[in-house]
């Protein structure tokens, strides 16, 4: 459990906070940071649930405050950036996401607008819906010419996604050829390609004997077997396939409902879902999700709600989309699923900031599509609120099959002699007693030499959202501090490489990697490097704003409180916190250790930047993850480029960002000016080339 609720947005993540406006920006920010762990990186940290109730809580506040909404707001995109990886193709028909309704009545206020846009009375003249099951996979796009399969897509931002088809060439259950003599000239198949239960359990087992970690949940290693590089691993993984709807089509039959249109897939040999239902009305429709929340577990494959859309594609047509969603279609997402287990014992974990999280330790139950045998219990106060005992039967939810949570004790389980369990008077790690501030919730350790906390921020410096060093994690972290290589981050930059290589697993290849990643890491933006310091409240938006205002480590250092809270962005809390940070002579002498390496400690505004686009012409369209709007045009004129709002035929490069502006997007198809994707840019502001 290391560096267990330690995360990066402490600034951001109480909902008492009154300034809608800050509000707005702080749920942006960690809903960005969410999508982009689940998107481009596979790796939630949080259940699905709690990303819809963050979602949520942004759109109510948008909704009261409109003048507030930001123009590239997450509500207003679909999924992630493309990777680098995989070429981007460019949607024909867009591929859009879903609204979610999370109760009857939502189901039937979206019937009622529904009803409301056709002019129809739902109970009188039934509207007629087709209802199915939401697959928990990973959306696809798959391209037939003249009934051979020539490409396939994922989602990406929904514009633009990523060309996977080599990949999917090894899904079994995906043809390469349609069936029929007649094939149409074109027909893209939109699906969810997924794991099937019982494979993701055999790869874990796998995992288990070849002593490696086990996989998450069936969806993210779906996601990412689709990812590899390697198109024989992707073959290796027993993906499968459901076809729920169609893109672009041409040279087909005249179609007039969702459920034809589903039969003729069938006919052409497609996987579809035998799982749909035609039904007229709505209470039909909830007699569908209510029957498949009793059968979900039944099912070889993981679903998370239902699918209603509605049938009639004439209808489809006049309810048409809102900028992520069609009116004509909504997921009806089922509860949360629970389960029953023994809670074996109730331990402390000790993270980065010294916070002693305790959590439970539980006998291993398979919940929402993976076995779970720890969840975090947040604090003392939690553990008392919920009344559980070591020796409890307890319920166990899994609200997006990721992190587990412990609702409470079956009571009439309870054995006699169980006893209330108590906080540890003293750090499990270091011994040193722990304290808890009054009229806090969390207790800590506060030896600042305590290993565990050592160990958290050492792993925490060298992770994705700060200096990025790959191979650097958990493991070679305790393997460096046991040997008595390095005490703190400086030291990461001054390894004895010869004792390395003493050690057991560090051959030649895997020094030339890590020592590769170190050096690649002494380049990092000095917002990376503020983010791994690990300063209390310090997330990646007010360390960007450091960066920027200040231009340099030494001028931050430097800085009084009152004049980091001066900058736009950054409140109070993180300026004092960042200012009692910089006195300590700890954090003097770790700047000296990055100085002596020639880590860099320049901000984006100070830096002498390479003239790398001199003569280029960028333009972008779109929301990008790491640079706002002006943050991009910034760089690129920084760099010597110019950054025009409209494309031209001067245009070298298009970048498309989510939600990217159509018309920027047909013009440069039309003048087959190259798009190109967060990730290209980032390599073409580094290089000038691609
Ligand atoms: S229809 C234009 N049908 O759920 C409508 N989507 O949360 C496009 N999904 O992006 C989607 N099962 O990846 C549709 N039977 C189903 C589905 C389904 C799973 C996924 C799909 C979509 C996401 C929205």
């Amino acid at each position: 459990m290391a560096g267990t609720s330690d995360g990066t947005n402490d600034s951001v993540d109480s909902k008492t906070q009154v300034d809608p406006a800050a509000r707005i920006a702080a749920l942006t920010e960690q809903i960005n940071y969410h999508n982009q762990r689940y998107y481009e990186q596979d790796t939630p940290e949080i259940p699905d649930a709690e990303w819809d109730a963050l979602t949520r809580e942004l759109k109510e506040l948008e909704a009261a405050h409109p003048e507030l909404a930001l123009d590239d707001s997450p509500t207003q995109r679909v999924g992630g950036a493309p990777s680098a990886t995989f070429a981007p193709v460019t949607h024909r028909v867009r591929m859009m996401s879903l609204d979610n309704a999370f109760s009857i009545e939502e189901l039937q206020a979206w019937a009622g607008r529904v009803a409301k846009g056709l002019d129809l009375d739902d109970a009188a003249a039934p509207v007629g819906y087709m209802c199915e099951l939401k697959i928990d996979g990973v959306a696809c796009s798959l391209r037939y010419e003249d009934g051979n399969l020539v490409q396939a897509a994922t989602r990406g931002n929904g514009l633009v996604g990523e060309d996977i088809t080599a990949n999917v060439h090894g899904i079994k259950v995906i043809p390469r050829k349609l069936k029929g003599k007649n094939p149409p000239a074109v027909v893209e198949v939109r699906g969810e390609i997924y794991m099937p239960l019982k494979t993701f359990a055999e790869l874990n087992e796998a995992q288990e004997a070849a002593g490696l970690p086990r996989y998450v949940n069936p969806r993210n290693t779906a996601a990412g077997s689709l990812r590899q590089k390697d198109s024989a691993i992707t073959a290796s993984r027993g993906l499968e396939f459901w076809s729920y709807q169609l893109g672009e089509v041409e040279g087909g039959p005249a179609l007039e409902s969702h459920s034809a249109s589903l039969d003729w897939l069938e006919e052409l040999g497609m996987p579809v879902n035998p799982e749909r239902r035609p039904v007229k009305t709505i209470d039909e429709v909830k007699a569908f999700s209510d029957e498949f929340i009793e059968r979900r577990h039944d099912l070889v494959y993981e679903i998370d709600g239902a699918v209603v859309k509605v049938d009639r594609l004439s209808r489809q047509r006049a309810l048409g989309s809102t900028a992520k969603a069609p009116r004509w279609a909504i997921a009806i997402k089922f509860p949360p699923e629970e389960r029953t287990t023994t809670l074996n014992d109730i331990q402390v974990s000790i993270g980065r900031t010294g916070k002693a999280t305790p959590f439970a330790v539980l006998e291993p139950v398979f919940v929402g599509g993976s076995t779970v045998s720890m969840a975090t219990l947040h604090n003392y106060d939690q553990v008392k609120a919920k009344n559980i005992r070591p020796g409890d039967t307890v319920i166990v939810r899994k609200a997006g099959d990721v992190i587990p949570e412990v609702l409470g004790p079956v009571l009439s389980d309870r054995a006699k002699n169980s006893v209330p369990w108590e906080f540890p008077t003293h750090c499990p790690a270091c011994a040193q007693e722990l304290v808890r501030p009054d009229g806090e919730p969390q207790t800590f350790c506060v030896n600042p030499l305590c290993p565990a906390q050592i160990h958290n921020r050492i792993e925490y410096f060298a992770s994705r959202g700060a200096m990025d060093i790959e191979g650097f994690g958990e493991r070679t972290v305790g393997t460096f501090l046991d040997a008595g290589l390095i005490q703190d981050v400086g030291d990461i930059y001054n390894l004895d490489w010869e004792k390395v290589g003493q050690l057991e697993g560090f051959g030649q290849i895997s020094i030339d990697n890590l020592s590769a990643a170190i050096e690649a890491s002494k380049t990092k933006p000095l917002a990376n490097l503020l983010v791994g310091l690990g300063i209390r409240h310090l997330g990646p938006a007010g360390a960007g704003l450091l960066a920027q205002a200040f231009g340099h480590i030494d001028r931050i250092m430097t800085a009084t409180a009152e004049e980091m809270a001066a900058i736009d962005g950054v409140g109070p809390t993180i300026a004092q916190s960042a200012a009692s940070y910089f006195a300590t002579e700890e954090a003097k002498a770790l700047v000296e250790k990055f100085r002596t390496a020639g880590v860099n400690l320049v901000g984006p505004e100070a830096s002498n930047l390479d003239q790398t686009l001199e003569g280029m012409v960028i333009v972008v369209t779109g929301g990008l993850d790491g640079f706002s709007r002006s943050g991009a045009a910034e760089a690129i004129k920084g760099r010597g480029g110019k950054n025009p709002g409209s494309v031209s035929k001067k245009t070298n490069y298009v970048v498309v960002g989510a939600e990217a502006g159509a018309s920027k997007v047909n013009k440069a198809e039309e003048l087959g000016i190259p798009m190109i994707n967060e990730a290209d840019f980032v390599k073409l502001l580094d290089t000038g080339e691609l």
